[in-house]
């Protein structure tokens, strides 16, 4: 893919997170090595068509998941993009589930986020530019609105809305604060949507998470249950629906 064909066409990126490092179906044209000004992103972006639409597809913990959600450079992966000329980033990330709708493998479209991450490089501000982005609504309503309609023409259920309450993480929650999380309105709890959306916001780039429950938040599963047993089992299943969505979007794009 051409410098020329990304600047003249909607090119959509896709940041993959857990259980997506790799874009199916992506015809690779290349893997672009990108330096930036705060360093290198989590791994090439791979450049390619998807349905005869030019797609570029990044994979946010790195090709071989080595990064942490504390420890990804979130700058590097969305200058990077911006630098490509990409307008349209479209973020899948495996979540947690509060709302009763949410059990492992079903699907949301979030369209709000809380933030309880601390400590992450989350801004491009520098002293002589600052940046005070509107974050009143944190998702790109259009892209959020084509991720929607994508998953009723895939036939995939999905919640159609709902908070994102983003935790530092590695650590999975306690049962305690994931009953503060409900209580404050969230509805689902994953490590990575911020400082991502703000920084993409700060760059002007249209962003949307397809968010996919892979386990029950702390305490809210059944008796007994176990959080990485859900995971695992769960996981693959979720990702198949997320897969049969990107389809229908990129194949639109
Ligand atoms: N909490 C936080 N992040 C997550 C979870 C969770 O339960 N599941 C997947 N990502």
């Amino acid at each position: 893919m051409s410098e020329a064909t990304m600047q003249n066409q909607t090119v959509t990126a896709v940041i993959g997170g857990t259980g997506l490092t790799r874009l199916e179906g992506l015809v690779l044209d290349e893997d672009r090595v990108i330096e930036t000004p705060y360093g290198a992103p989590s791994s090439p972006l791979h450049l390619g068509h998807y349905a005869g639409h030019p797609v570029v597809f990044l994979a946010r913990h790195g090709q071989d998941h080595r990064f942490a959600p504390h420890q990804v450079n979130y700058r590097a992966n969305i200058w990077a993009l911006h630098h490509l000329g990409i307008r349209r980033v479209v973020a899948v990330a495996a979540v947690g589930g509060i709302h009763p709708a949410l059990g492992p493998a079903q699907l949301a479209v979030p369209d709000q986020i809380i933030d309880y991450t601390w400590g992450r490089a989350h801004t491009f501000s520098e002293e002589g530019r600052v940046l005070h982005a509107d974050c009143t609504e944190p998702y790109d309503g259009a892209l959020r609105a084509a991720l929607i309609r994508a998953t009723a023409a895939a036939g995939v259920e999905a919640l159609s809305q709902g908070v994102y309450a983003v935790t530092q993480g590695p650590r999975l929650e306690t049962a305690a604060e994931v009953r503060k999380l409900r209580a404050e309105g969230c509805d689902m709890v994953g490590m990575t949507a911020m400082p991502e959306a703000a920084l993409a916001r700060e760059l002007d780039l249209a962003y949307a998470t397809l968010a996919v429950s892979v386990n029950w938040a702390a305490g809210l599963g059944p008796e007994g249950s176990d959080i990485h047993g859900d995971i695992v089992a769960s996981l693959e299943r979720g990702m198949d629906k997320v897969r049969r969505v990107l389809r229908v979007v990129l194949g639109e794009a």
